[in-house]
């Protein structure tokens, strides 16, 4: 391993707004009877205001986003998640350099993340940039398997939020929630074009990657649902709810029109296997 990367391992030890739970803490009773850790519940007490609304932002990066919406937002508390330490790093460091109040940052796997969060603890939950995954849809992070993690901490009526350059997870996203009944709040196939009709957080704050999809000419696509009516979960805050696989996505259709990506000067191993096909 590198040195810059152990020196920031060593530095992520010293960040309170970082919790760095061990695998093997979480994997005790087994993959499918994760052991919740003791923040579950507690999420409050770690922030300025324990009462403020709890957001996640969930493979967070570097965690830019995250500490820009905390900026802007003081009134709620967010939380970065990832299981990148060495990413993590850069926004716990300025979240402690700048004393912020409403910032925390989470290193784990997002599969494990029901072990974190308690039945109504979330309010909103951000998916920046996530990887399509074209090949996986369980690995998709607006895929069934997921959603149905999030039903179980996400307030009734709490919002999702995606903001990507795929085509592919956009429309496969829309017909997640076409096919599961989900309400769509707000969607755009091209956020920027449309800015004036969206809250100016949304166009005021970027990612790493959307920077950087940007600047690569694709358009950025928003979409934010409902896992639920809050009226349809009010009185059951400790169930979950499950859903379906939508069949009318013809995932095969959109790769194909997904378009080449470069990432850091590099063809990702998709736009490689694509490359390929058509040569
Ligand atoms: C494409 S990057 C996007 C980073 C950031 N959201 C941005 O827009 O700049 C995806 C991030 O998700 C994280 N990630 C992907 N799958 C994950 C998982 N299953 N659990 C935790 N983190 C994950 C990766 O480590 C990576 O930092």
């Amino acid at each position: 391993m590198g040195h810059d990367k152990l020196r920031k391992f060593a530095e992520n030890e010293t960040f309170g707004c970082l919790l760095q739970p061990s695998a093997a803490e979480l994997l005790a009773d087994g993959y499918f009877a994760l052991r919740d850790h003791e923040v579950k519940g507690h999420w409050g007490g770690r922030f300025e205001n324990p009462d403020a609304p709890l957001v996640l932002e969930l493979g967070c990066g570097k965690g830019e986003y995250t500490v820009a919406l905390a900026e802007r937002v003081p009134d709620k508390n967010y939380v970065g998640v990832d299981i990148k330490g060495a990413r993590l790093w850069k926004g716990a460091k300025y979240a402690t350099g700048h004393a912020m109040g409403n910032v925390g940052f989470l290193r784990t796997r997002i599969e494990f993340i029901t072990a974190f969060f308690a039945p109504g603890e979330v309010s909103e939950i951000w998916l920046t940039f996530s990887d399509p995954q074209v090949r996986s849809e369980n690995s998709r992070l607006t895929s069934p398997i997921f959603l149905e993690r999030y039903s179980k901490f996400l307030s009734p009526g709490g919002l999702v939020h995606l903001k990507t350059d795929s085509q592919f997870l956009y429309q496969y996203t829309l017909a997640v929630c076409r096919a599961n009944g989900l309400p769509i709040v707000a969607s755009s196939e091209n956020l920027y074009a449309e800015a004036d009709r969206f809250d100016p957080c949304l166009t005021g704050v970027q990612t790493f990657y959307e920077s950087m999809f940007r600047e690569q000419g694709y358009p950025i696509k928003y979409l934010c649902f409902k896992l639920s009516d809050a009226a349809a979960q009010e009185g059951s805050p400790e169930s979950s709810a499950s859903f379906v696989s939508p069949e009318d996505f013809d995932a095969e259709y959109w790769r194909s029109v997904e378009g080449y990506r470069t990432l850091f000067g590099r063809d990702t191993a998709e736009t490689r296997r694509q490359k390929m096909k058509g040569n």
